[in-house]
């Protein structure tokens, strides 16, 4: 299978983990990028087993509703059942490195508001140190310059995402060449400089469950 094969066959697998749990009320967390496509064009099947989505994105609010899912806003829902989304890597506490879309700050948000975090990953994704894809950081405009300095402080090489701006109007630093063996302690130490809004690591609150696709089939994996 190539890469693109096992982001829908585990894409397939998250729907199929979930439909169990759905019921006419639920509202499902939508995660953003190339593999949280393919889990809502199979979750576009089963359309009339749940109430609706709230999503960590516009792209992906947008393919929610080309499906004819319903899609509300974050503030109107007491209650998301589950959050599904991809990870740019994954390390065997099924903590992760997102951002790579540049939705992280959305997809932390989603992720705090759901009870169950199921993050989806082909296994080019799973890796035994976070770090080698670069961490995003999204950052306030006027902070960029700031914010930069202080990542050089921590080790990195910040680089400025030319070009990128997010949903929420800020931009985003790539820090590249750190190899992260305390992923909660580096996670907090960039949310306490001015200036950051979210950082792309996700160790504080880790994924749950991981599904994770490979030559092999999909294998569901919990955190160590
Ligand atoms: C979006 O900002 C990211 O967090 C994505 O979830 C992550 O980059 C994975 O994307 P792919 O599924 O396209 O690899």
């Amino acid at each position: 299978m190539n890469q693109d094969q096992l982001k829908q066959a585990v894409g397939q697998a998250a729907v199929d983990y979930i439909l169990p749990k759905l019921e006419s009320d639920t509202i499902v967390g939508v995660g953003t990028g190339s593999t949280a496509n393919c889990f809502i064009d199979a979750l576009a099947a089963h359309k009339g087993a749940f109430d609706a989505a709230v999503s960590s994105s516009e792209a992906s609010a947008a393919r929610l509703r080309s499906h004819g899912i319903t899609v509300y806003e974050l503030n109107a829902v007491d209650k998301v059942l589950v959050y599904v989304d991809g990870a740019d890597e994954c390390n065997a506490s099924l903590e992760l490195i997102k951002g790579g879309g540049a939705a992280h700050t959305r997809e932390k948000i989603v992720t705090a508001c759901s009870q169950e975090f199921v993050c989806i990953a082909d296994e080019s994704k799973w890796v035994a140190t976070l770090g080698k894809f670069p961490l995003p950081v999204e950052v306030i405009p006027m902070a960029r310059a700031y914010v930069a300095r202080q990542l050089v402080k921590l080790g990195g090489d910040p680089v400025h995402r030319m070009g990128c701006i997010t949903d929420n109007g800020n931009e985003i630093i790539d820090l590249h060449g750190m190899s992260i063996t305390d992923a909660k302690a580096l996670e907090t130490d960039i949310n306490q400089i001015a200036g950051v809004v979210a950082n792309g690591l996700f160790a504080r609150r880790p994924a749950d469950l991981l599904l994770l696709a490979g030559s092999q089939g999909v294998r569901t994996i919990y955190a160590k």
